[in-house]
């Protein structure tokens, strides 16, 4: 009896405040209208920066990557590759055996946290000692003569200006990295120096290779129509093969073997001037201000796996502060329940993984949230709480996929084929199912054009190893 009227009267409560969350959650729930304009405004941004290099007027970098070739089926070779800028810090070693057949073994290291925030140099010299452990403990350099030297090609997941495959300029961090004496320098000479401090490390840096193009070069031996590469993980970016007829800005080689080049689009810089505030919140200016890049990445601060657990945790503390979520049980004296409160002042405590999760509750009573968010220190949530949490997760995860949906819709009309695949890869299209059913689902609203979106596995590593194959290759014949 006294269960029932508890029932009964938590639900005639939970009208009324499920009225109220909708009304917060309201500007969060985009029409097909917005992302029209979304994609017309990303499109004007992609063509103004092809044609002149201007980081104040243009949102995008667009960025030439000197790649202008996929794999031939013909490449071959060994490589390590050193993965930096992903969920994970990872050294590779990869064999080419021609067409479709690459072995790989690689082992993940950690990056202390400090080092990210950092001097440069130090980082650099932890990547080389890394290195040196991964040759060592798997025996490399044992049958090799003295003056061989490893091929590497060093993927490195931010914004550079690039002179020539092997010249990179870092232009900004990105996504939680800012490590002091990097930006404006040669990342590649930095790391070809801290290499060579080591003395006994037998490794030159032959390319540099953003993780999307890794992504696309990867996929692109195995489907022959994929011409653009996406991430959806810690950070968001795409590329996609333009051709040099409409990058106005190229100036580099353009003779009957070069007609196209991979650009590095940079999207996620998308928004810096304005033309997404029609759709930003009050939250997402409030995640941006307390962000390391007040500011930069706008479009990627809306989508991205880094940033969608932080929009959760803000809309959660705005719930609390108006009373509607844990009514009552906000503390006014800290002592009581620190650990409470402790979640929702830090910054960062809630991933896109708790977002992916509770998403996914289907169990009648919610008991999946509860345990989550016990987890992270919120005891016992009434099954009000959870249910309205998990209505957070499900409207910031629907957003972040209908964004991202309407940004790859772009590429896919800009590249103009009849069927286009678009190779994917990241924590959010691997592991977030709910995400990657919306995504596919808005793109098919708003794409005509036949496509489809490939996994690509462990894209950003092969795929590197790729790029620095294919340039072995055309130096010692070039292509017909
Ligand atoms: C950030 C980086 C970009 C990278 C993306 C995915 O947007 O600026 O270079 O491709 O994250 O890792």
């Amino acid at each position: 009896g006294a269960y029932y009227i508890h029932r009964r009267s938590q639900s005639s409560k939970r009208v009324i405040l499920r009225d109220e969350v909708r009304n917060i959650l309201r500007p969060f729930q985009l029409t097909e209208e917005q992302l029209r304009r979304v994609m017309a405004n990303l499109n004007t941004e992609m063509t103004n920066a092809l044609k002149v290099d201007n980081s104040v007027e243009n949102d995008l970098a667009m960025f030439p990557t000197y790649v202008h070739h996929g794999p031939s089926g013909k490449e071959s070779g060994e490589y390590l590759v050193v993965d930096l800028g992903g969920s994970n810090f990872r050294v590779s070693h990869v064999f080419i055996e021609g067409r479709n057949r690459m072995r790989l073994n690689n082992k993940i290291f950690l990056i202390p946290h400090s080092l990210l925030l950092g001097e440069g140099e130090k980082l650099f010299d932890y990547i080389a000692e890394c290195l040196q452990r991964f040759i060592d403990d798997n025996k490399l350099s044992v049958l090799k003569t003295a003056d061989y030297k490893f091929d590497l090609a060093f993927t490195f997941s931010f914004p550079c200006q690039q002179k020539s495959l092997r010249e990179a300029t870092l232009v900004s961090w990105t996504k939680g990295f800012s490590c002091t004496s990097v930006v404006g320098n040669d990342v590649v000479l930095m790391l070809q120096q801290a290499i060579d401090r080591r003395k006994n490390l037998p490794i030159q840096v032959v390319a540099l290779v953003n993780d999307t193009v890794g992504t696309l070069m990867a996929c692109s031996s195995n489907y022959r129509d994929c011409k653009a590469g996406v991430i959806l993980g810690t950070g968001m970016n795409a590329c996609y093969f333009e051709a040099l007829d409409n990058i106005p800005k190229w100036k580099g080689a353009r003779d009957n073997q070069t007609k196209q080049v991979i650009i590095n689009t940079e999207w996620g810089a998308l928004g810096k001037n304005g033309c997404l505030d029609f759709i930003r919140t009050d939250i997402d200016r409030e995640l941006d201000e307390s962000s390391l890049t007040p500011h930069q990445q706008v479009f990627e601060k809306m989508i991205s796996a880094l940033y969608l657990g932080e929009i959760v945790r803000l809309i959660i503390v705005d719930l609390v502060q108006r009373s509607i979520l844990f009514p009552g049980r906000m503390q006014k004296s800290p002592s009581i329940r620190p650990d409470y409160n402790i979640f929702l002042i830090l910054r960062g405590s809630f991933y896109a993984k708790h977002v992916a999760d509770i998403e996914n509750d289907t169990t009648d009573d919610l008991s999946t949230t509860a345990t989550i968010l016990t987890s992270i220190g919120i005891h016992d949530p009434s099954y009000d709480d959870c249910f309205i949490i998990r209505e957070v997760c499900k409207t910031v995860s629907l957003r972040a996929a209908k964004l991202a949906a309407a940004a790859i819709a772009v590429l896919i009309n800009r590249l103009n084929m009849s069927s286009v695949t678009v190779a994917v890869d990241g924590t959010l299209f691997r592991h977030h199912e709910q995400f990657k059913q919306n995504l596919s689902r808005t793109l098919g609203r708003l794409v005509l054009r036949a496509h489809r979106l490939v996994l690509s596995e462990d894209g950003s590593s092969k795929g590197s190893a790729l790029v620095a194959a294919v340039d072995r290759r055309l130096k010692t014949s070039p292509i017909v």
